[in-house]
């Protein structure tokens, strides 16, 4: 996929209106996880995630790689503060690694680990970088057995996050408890495409409600050590609507909506879970079991809501096939619905449909869903990943011309922008920052390193890194603010 060629000058002008249209106070960053960059899996006292297991089953990960190295971020996290502090921007945010700081996932933390992100937040404040820190993005210590299907995780994490507010609390700018936690229960619970890698469906959602309370409880932790950093949780949004007009599809349309989207946020922002519609009821039974204290832990009031955005969905009745989107999780054949392309987008790397305008559509959904219970949004990912092969005869210092990327990523920011504005799909909304997934290319989960979402290119037999020219573009942007 690439963008009609424009001439640099086309670029540096769209660099800087939007430079220029951004609001005092909007924070700009880039985004990573620790297993997605940091490799030295078995270094500085590290415990094994089940991430880990899963990256080493035979057939799980596409090329059969795993992320033992990954983009060795762990030995060059020097060099990664340079880049962003070249870039200029506001905000980094990054995920601590639970098996890092508290090894096994009981008891006291690894001192090795939490040097290694001292030294992290330390350079990051020193370079102006405020740093935003995520509890949990995805790699739980295999010694908790069960995982989220187990209630105690959820008080392991609290535990988890106390260690981890002791520790750092004092320069952490922002928490993020839990990263998409739809996406932890989806793939790794439901199809089986992530770790731990079960295919329990509906009988997943126990999964669900563990991270959510894992989530109150950490919010608890974090209060009660002092934090004082804002403490927020990030939730994937994708609006949802139906692949025709008419009520099969509209009823699956509404059945993803709750799968997707509801159940992870309207328990945090209403405290309760959403009604199912009619005809699925039972399937979230377990739901009615719900302690209402438990509610009460997870609704605990947040300093901000993080949205990641990447795509809207697009509903259809019937079991998928291998062609459709969602085709690579062959658990999802068996449900009694898929979905669908949609064939007036351009796609992704991913194949993902590029949507900008749905990104305004999901701030407004939240803010008609939510109301006053919304706290202010940041947009803790939006990215994309594309082939960004390097051309021949490349400059090594300067090997990817990814125009594609910075075509989404300045459609993107403006779609926000223009829909927090007066007359805009979210008026209302206090929007209050934007972060690109990612400032590297690195391991993407069962994808292991086909989709490249960098902003910096990253060769993965050297490790070597190498801005692309969205790093460039994106420097103009921060440059150009007023
Ligand atoms: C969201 C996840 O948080 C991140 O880990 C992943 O790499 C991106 N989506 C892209 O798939």
């Amino acid at each position: 996929m690439s963008a009609p060629r424009r001439p640099d000058a086309h670029w540096r002008e769209r660099a800087r209106e939007l430079g220029e249209r951004i609001p005092a106070g909007f924070r700009v960053g880039v985004a990573t996880a620790a297993f997605q960059i940091e490799g030295a899996t078995h270094e500085g006292g590290r415990g094994e995630s089940d991430w880990d297991v899963f990256t080493h089953q035979p057939g799980r990960i596409l090329g059969g790689s795993n992320a033992d190295v990954a983009t060795d971020h762990y030995h060059r996290l020097g060099e990664d503060v340079r880049l962003m502090a070249d870039l200029g921007v506001d905000s980094y945010r990054f995920s601590l690694a639970w098996p890092r700081i508290q090894p096994g996932g009981r008891g006291g933390g690894n001192h090795d680990g939490i040097a290694f992100y001292d030294r992290l937040i330390d350079e990051l404040l020193a370079a102006g970088i405020r740093p935003m820190a995520t509890l949990f993005h995805w790699d739980t210590p295999i010694e908790l057995r069960g995982g989220w299907l187990s209630r105690d995780t959820a008080h392991r994490f609290a535990d988890y996050a106390f260690l981890a507010a002791e520790a750092f609390g004092d320069r952490v700018e922002s928490w993020v408890t839990i990263n998409e936690p739809a996406t932890v229960t989806l793939n790794g619970y439901a199809l089986g495409v992530h770790a731990p890698g079960h295919t329990l469906l509906f009988d997943s959602l126990p999964a669900a409600h563990h991270q959510l309370l894992g989530h109150g409880l950490a919010v608890g932790a974090l209060r009660d050590a002092g934090v004082v950093g804002r403490i927020g949780i990030t939730n994937v949004h994708s609006p949802v609507e139906p692949a025709a007009d008419g009520e099969e599809d509209g009823a699956f349309a509404a059945l993803f909506d709750v799968i997707h989207n509801r159940v992870f946020a309207d328990p945090v922002l209403l405290g309760r879970y959403p009604e199912a519609p009619e005809p699925f009821r039972e399937l979230f039974g377990v739901f009615d079991e719900v302690d209402p204290d438990d509610l009460a832990v997870i609704s605990a009031p947040l300093d901000f809501y993080g949205l990641n955005y990447y795509f809207p969905s697009r509903v259809a009745a019937g079991a998928g096939d291998a062609d459709s989107p969602d085709g690579e999780a062959e658990a999802m054949r068996s449900l009694p619905f898929h979905l669908e392309p949609w064939p007036e987008f351009d796609r992704t790397g991913f194949g993902w449909p590029i949507a900008p305008d749905y990104l305004g559509v999901a701030l407004g959904e939240m803010r008609d869903r939510y109301g006053d219970r919304l706290p202010p949004v940041v947009i803790t990912e939006g990215g994309v990943s594309f082939p960004d092969a390097v051309a021949e005869g490349a400059r090594p210092e300067d090997p990817v011309d990814d125009r594609a990327r910075i075509e989404y990523l300045g459609d993107h920011i403006a779609a926000a922008l223009d829909a927090v504005a007066p007359g805009g799909r979210a008026e209302g909304v206090d929007l209050q920052g934007y972060h690109v997934w990612s400032l590297l290319d690195n391991f993407e989960w069962a994808a292991g390193y086909t989709q490249r979402f960098g902003i910096v290119h990253v060769d993965f037999d050297t490790r070597d890194r190498a801005p692309k020219r969205s790093y460039g573009w994106l420097r103009e942007v921060l440059g150009s603010r007023n």
